[in-house]
């Protein structure tokens, strides 16, 4: 019998997350050259221009759906820049090359580098929408989480699926005003809180891995982070609800005019579409989840992780950096001189 070609597209076979590491650890160790000078501007220029350079030299054909903004705004990683070396696969790219640029530039903890590929056409950035509210947590509470429900009502509802005391529960949360009555809710129900004062891709990652002391993510945060932490919790398990939050009455009719539902909750699965999702994050500075970029005399070492959607594998990378070396190769050699140059006072 002939066989009917199948209208699927094919699963990628290659684990792109391994070569997303590289791009990553550039990124992370051009930043961490000025951490604590102050400028966040910097951080942000030395990761983006790293990671612009290692990522055009990924075997894929890919688009930047998250980025630095669009065209006229950024000259590298703008939403619809075409990278990579144009062969197979066909990827939605996201990237944050410095999740916490504040962080790094204070020289605070949990700055950590991003980025995400799914298969084309199946990242969908609500890019109406500045910020959302998030809910996040792992494998075993996540078919109970429902973002309209009260706060209380969450929390003791992941408590029971995780056989555990409310006294128990751990909710990271955003140290910011907005989440004053979010805090209160908290308390009032008895749970502990942890406060982060930026990064709350590093904390969704945290909430979706059952082996940390953290339980759930909750409170308003960036879009695009909302999107880079479902490309992570679609590789480990876990789910997020998010929900539009506009800031002021314009912005709310701006998101209406064009077309928000600003009622809708995105799940992990509105946000990454497809299993054949990638994810990959370097410690900037040291935080909870990854130690940042330490470096030595000639070299630097870094940690990192790197995950894909398909197989649900996880790897921590520690990589011991050779900078002579690097300078050597062409595709470290431009980030890497030009940021030594910059650096020296
Ligand atoms: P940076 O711009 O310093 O990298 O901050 C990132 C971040 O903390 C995200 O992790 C978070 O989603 C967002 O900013 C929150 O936005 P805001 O700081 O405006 O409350």
């Amino acid at each position: 019998m002939k066989k009917l070609p199948s209208s699927k597209p094919k699963p990628m076979e290659r684990n792109i997350a391994m070569e997303l590491v590289r791009v990553t650890e550039a990124a992370a160790m051009s930043a961490a050259r000025f951490m604590g000078r102050g400028d966040k501007n910097l951080v942000d220029l030395a990761a983006v221009e790293a990671m612009r350079n290692v990522l055009g030299f990924v075997r894929m054909d890919g688009i930047v759906v998250i980025g630095e903004g669009e065209k006229d705004e950024a000259p590298m990683l703008y939403i619809g820049e075409k990278i990579g070396d144009g062969s197979e696969p066909l990827v939605d790219i996201a990237v944050d090359p410095v999740d916490g640029t504040t962080l790094t530039a204070k020289g605070l903890a949990g700055a950590i580098s991003v980025v995400a590929l799914s298969a084309r056409g199946t990242m969908h950035c609500p890019r109406n929408l500045v910020y959302m509210n998030k809910i996040v947590t792992d494998a075993e509470a996540k078919d109970v989480i429902d973002i309209d429900a009260p706060v209380s009502e969450n929390i003791r509802r992941v408590a029971a699926a995780k056989h555990k005391k409310i006294s128990e529960i751990t909710v990271v949360v955003l140290d910011r005003p907005r989440h004053e009555k979010l805090l209160e809710d908290i308390r009032r129900a008895g749970a502990r809180v942890k406060l982060i004062s930026d990064g709350d891709v590093s904390a969704a990652i945290e909430a979706a891995l059952p082996e940390t002391d953290v339980d759930i993510l909750m409170g308003i945060g960036g879009t695009p982070e909302g999107v880079l932490s479902a490309a992570a919790i679609r590789c480990i398990g876990g789910a997020i609800q998010c929900k539009g939050w506009p800031r002021d009455e314009k912005e709310k009719q701006t998101a209406i005019d064009k077309g928000e539902d600003l009622k809708k909750v995105y799940t992990t699965e509105d946000l990454i579409s497809s299993d054949d999702v990638f994810f990959a994050a370097t410690g900037v500075s040291t935080g909870d989840l990854l130690k940042g970029v330490r470096y030595f005399s000639g070299g630097a070492f870094t940690q990192s992780i790197a995950m894909r959607g398909r197989s649900g594998t996880m790897r921590w990378i520690e990589a011991r950096h050779n900078f002579d070396k690097l300078e050597k190769l062409d595709f470290m050699k431009y980030a890497e001189t030009r940021r030594w140059a910059q650096s020296e006072p």
